[in-house]
């Protein structure tokens, strides 16, 4: 078979353990850089702190409004928590389209838009009388001095509003609510999706302190001590930190792990040079990845018997979502000679064989490289507790984490491998980060209230 051949055309893009602990060893450099932030004003990973101190206690309740903007879906959820014996959570959720052409025109247009959604959602629950509480998972790097700011520093992913870059959103959404008048809210809190996801999954699992999501985008957050924290006041107790791990590499530092195929896949991009690490491994980014890979096979004859097509040439035609089905173990030969024919390919078993062996590599890089940046993560906590085994949990979220038939398994081998002095429990979040957001905003309105 192919199989020899394509392992050897995609030699680097397979990464060696060896090569793996290397970059973990870099990401701790970029984390600590991004941490003392008095010496470093443009560290390339962030290092955001989000002012959300602790994960729910149990206490939390109320009734809130939870917009989740960033991800595949603008969903708005309503969620009451309640205290009768235990706590219990309800939710009400919609989902709200945002065409492309929001997405990438005015920032007034875009929170006009979300402004119309929310007035839809609470004519819809029949609370446009009410001033509900809301928390806003808004899922881009934002700076914040508090928790109901939130300064975008850059879009990512599929976003490009002008006018947002260095506003508050808080403040946009404010003006947006206002010149309607036909409803009032309280945005009491911004959090980044990994908090929010963070904080669904330590609803259930106290011992739950970092967030990971692999979707359209991939980042991280974990619980850091804050005294080493430069950038707040205190050093007391802990503050959960959004790390904007996709920005790794921006600087240069992953060049020789990256490929013909990832340079070309950021020249293409709508920020190009920037969210490097993040191009190599989500989800926006994995199907083209693949497509580029074949194109170029093709073109040399390796596979297809050299037959290119406009549908093949065409940018977006081969999906992430492609990639999970081919890899799936029983049907996934035959989903490759599917997705394969509407290309127009006429694929032999021989070419599905070797497409399905494509797309387990490029998975399976995304997976290591993300078990890497983890397990440095996994070793900061490991030290900030000083203990020599690791106890925790990572809550997880994301369509590519998701949907992919191998890639949760890969990532919890390889960081178990990575990090061997540990035990990890990845929890999924079965209901996205609307109820971690709320969380934080119960938390928010409480202090909000004794301070009345
Ligand atoms: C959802 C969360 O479940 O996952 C969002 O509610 C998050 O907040 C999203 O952004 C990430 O995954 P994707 O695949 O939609 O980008
Ligand atoms: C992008 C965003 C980040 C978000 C991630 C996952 O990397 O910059 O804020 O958490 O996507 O959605």
């Amino acid at each position: 078979g192919l199989s020899p051949l394509i392992d050897k055309y995609l030699y680097s893009m397979r990464l060696s353990d060896e090569t793996l602990v290397d970059i973990m060893s870099r990401f701790k450099r970029e984390m600590h850089n991004g941490l003392s932030r008095d010496f470093n004003p443009t560290a390339t990973v962030k290092m955001l702190p989000t002012f959300v101190r602790s994960i729910p206690d149990g206490s939390e309740k109320g009734d809130f409004i939870a917009l989740d903007l960033g991800g595949s879906y603008f969903r708005i959820l309503r969620v009451k928590v309640s205290h009768e014996k235990k706590q219990t959570v309800q939710m009400e959720t919609e989902i709200y389209d945002t065409p492309e052409d929001i997405m990438h025109g005015t920032g007034t247009r875009l929170f006009d838009h979300v402004a119309e959604c929310l007035g839809d959602f609470m004519e819809k629950q029949q609370i446009k009388d009410k001033k509900l509480p809301v928390g806003f998972t808004f899922s881009f790097p934002c700076r914040q001095s508090k928790l109901d700011e939130g300064i975008l520093i850059t879009w990512t992913k599929r976003f490009k509003a002008s006018g947002v870059e260095g506003a508050d959103v808080v403040k946009l959404l404010n003006k947006a609510i206002k010149k309607r008048g036909d409803y009032d809210a309280d945005i009491m809190a911004v959090v980044n999706d990994t908090v929010g996801t963070m904080m669904t999954c330590g609803f259930d699992d106290q011992r739950c302190e970092v967030g990971l999501i692999i979707g359209t985008g991939t980042n991280a957050c974990y619980m850091e001590e804050l005294r080493h924290i430069d950038l707040v006041e205190g050093d007391e107790g802990r503050m959960c930190i959004n790390t904007e791990w996709g920005a790794f590499g921006d600087d240069g530092s992953l060049e020789d792990i990256r490929t013909e195929f990832d340079k070309e896949i950021d020249r293409g991009s709508l920020n190009p040079g920037k969210q490097l690490f993040e191009k190599m491994v989500s989800g926006q980014y994995m199907g083209e990845l693949v497509r580029l890979i074949l194109v170029k096979m093709a073109k040399e004859g390796l596979l297809f018997e050299g037959r290119i097509t406009p549908e093949l040439l065409t940018k977006g035609k081969f999906e992430t979502k492609h990639v999970s089905a081919i890899e799936k173990s029983k049907e996934g030969l035959n989903k490759a000679k599917e997705i394969l024919t509407r290309l127009g390919v006429e694929p032999s078993h021989e070419d599905c064989i070797a497409v399905q062996h494509v797309c387990t590599i490029v998975s399976f890089r995304s997976a290591n490289l993300v078990a890497s940046t983890l397990g440095a993560i996994l070793n900061q906590l490991r030290d900030n507790k000083g203990v020599t085994r690791l106890r925790t949990t990572v809550g997880v979220d994301g369509s590519l984490y998701k949907m992919h038939p191998q890639y949760a398994r890969r990532l919890q081998k390889t960081t178990r491998r990575l990090v061997p002095d540990s035990d990890v429990r990845f929890l999924l979040s079965e209901s996205g980060s609307g109820k971690g957001a709320a969380m934080v905003t119960a938390v928010a309105y409480r202090l909000s209230e004794q301070h009345r």
